[in-house]
């Protein structure tokens, strides 16, 4: 049996599991993966090398020209696609528009888990997405399902990218996230859903500093000294 400390955070888009996760693995010195930015990265080679997703033998083909790397600085997540960095890239628009799609397919969901699973193999870690407590961990020694009102997730996810200098309005990231929900819990492979053992955290009316606290106390019995 594995010792290390496995950490799942699930949940909807755009509803501060990534603020979370890098705020309690800086603050137990833990490994953080953002796996949603690998199905992004997946996508941004799908988009630029105009992958049909209809063709399973076209998508597996594709599968294998990617290579994926995360390098952490500071907890920020810094993952490169073929040796070549699209942190940036892979939040814009044009990918969050197309991700869901690309997520949804089986193949490319299996080759998602196997590395992540690889991952958290014997490093403590934090990852968060959609299905880490219910496929890709289902043993991980703590779960967290993260909400929020989805006007107020909204809100949030709208100022990042303004501060960012995206030319997007407030109905327009509404609508993304509605419909990456909607894709999200609906899809039939691995679909968005609460783990039974998983701890349900709103967000909607704490700070970012209410919610590490509640996590870290959460995790302190998992903890030796
Ligand atoms: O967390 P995010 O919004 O960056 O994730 C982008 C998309 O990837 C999201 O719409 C759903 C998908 N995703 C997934 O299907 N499974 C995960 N473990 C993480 C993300």
């Amino acid at each position: 049996m594995n010792s290390n400390i496995v950490i799942a955070i699930d949940g909807y888009s755009s509803c501060g599991k990534s603020t979370l996760a890098k705020a309690l693995a800086k603050k137990l010195h833990f490994v953080y993966v953002d796996s949603g930015a690998m199905y992004r990265a997946v996508t941004l080679y799908f988009i630029r090398n105009q992958v049909d997703i209809q063709n399973p033998e076209e998508v597996k083909k594709a599968l294998a020209q990617i290579h994926l790397n995360f390098h952490s600085r500071d907890y920020q997540t810094h993952i490169t696609l073929n040796d070549e960095e699209v942190s940036d890239e892979i939040r814009e628009m044009k990918v969050s528009e197309q991700v869901s799609a690309v997520s949804a397919l089986k193949v490319v969901r299996e080759e998602m888990v196997k590395q992540q699973q690889r991952m958290g193999s014997s490093k403590n870690i934090v990852m968060d997405g959609r299905d880490i407590g219910t496929t890709v961990f289902p043993d991980a020694t703590l779960k967290f399902f993260m909400t929020a009102d989805p006007k107020v997730r909204a809100e949030r996810r709208y100022k990042e990218m303004i501060a960012n200098a995206a030319k997007i309005t407030l109905e327009e990231v509404f609508e993304n996230l509605a419909h990456r929900d909607y894709s999200d819990t609906t899809r039939k492979e691995s679909p968005l859903t609460r783990a039974e053992d998983a701890i349900v955290l709103d967000n909607t009316e704490l700070t970012p500093e209410e919610q590490l606290q509640f996590a870290l106390d959460k995790v302190k019995p998992f903890l030796s000294n």
